[in-house]
């Protein structure tokens, strides 16, 4: 399934004529929505994203997170129920584009409050949460430019936004490797250009550890800059 739909993105890439990033989109929330059928039943969430959502969920503890969070890509909403283990009293909310995975979100996990969008149009109002976080989503989303600034839009002054994701740097980028990454992680960025983006967006890195057995899948916490006329 998983190669079927890199093809489909690289044909979807090849054909000039038709707007790009909305046919790209709706290929990946295709892929997301068949893969929720069995996403949480998915070895994978023992060996991968598990251990990713356990990390950022210590990192935030070191940082005493409260309030409301908002969960970007939040797939079926395990992150989510995590931290609410975690800290309780904290409210929990969770944005996805695909509706298989917030579908899947709702049935096991009914106490979150779940909205369909994307991370480039988050549809909350401005400083509306405390933490914002996204574990393995980041190299999906198709501005990633546009949808920083909207993490901070919606960011209260000082709060924090926990990222994981693929860092190009990890990769392997040898020979025909470095072509194989590129297509399986198209979107993911090295990095310092991931700590270029967030700077530019008015994130500011305050701590960056890593969130998978301690050597991939950098998780960076940044924290919600003053804007230049505030500072
Ligand atoms: C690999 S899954 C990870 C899900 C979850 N964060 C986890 O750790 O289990 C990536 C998720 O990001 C979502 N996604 C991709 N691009 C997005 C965007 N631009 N805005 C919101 N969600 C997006 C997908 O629909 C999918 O549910």
């Amino acid at each position: 399934m998983v190669l079927q739909h890199l093809a489909s993105r690289r044909q979807d890439r090849r054909r000039g004529s038709s707007p790009v990033k909305p046919r790209v989109e709706a290929n990946d929330d295709r892929h997301f929505d068949a893969w929720s059928r069995t996403y949480d039943r998915s070895p994978t969430q023992l060996l991968f994203f598990g251990p990713i959502q356990r990390a950022v969920t210590a990192a935030l503890k070191q940082r005493a997170a409260s309030g409301r969070v908002l969960d970007i890509g939040a797939g079926t909403g395990r992150l989510l129920d995590r931290l609410g283990s975690a800290f309780p009293g904290l409210a929990l909310f969770g944005l996805d584009r695909s509706a298989g995975m917030l579908a899947s979100a709702h049935r096991s996990r009914p106490g979150l409050q779940l909205v369909r969008g994307a991370a480039e149009a988050i549809p909350f109002p401005d400083e509306s949460f405390d933490v914002v976080t996204s574990t393995v989503s980041f190299h999906h989303w198709s501005d990633q430019p546009r949808a920083l600034a909207e993490v901070r839009r919606v960011l209260r002054p000082s709060g924090i936004f926990a990222l994981a994701d693929f860092s190009l740097d990890d990769l392997p980028r040898w020979g025909i490797t470095r072509i194989v990454s590129a297509h399986l992680f198209e979107g993911a960025v090295p990095l310092g250009e991931r700590k270029r983006l967030l700077e530019g967006a008015g994130l500011r890195p305050v701590d960056e550890r890593r969130a998978l057995y301690g050597h991939w899948i950098p998780l960076t916490l940044a924290e919600r800059a003053p804007a230049p006329a505030d500072a």
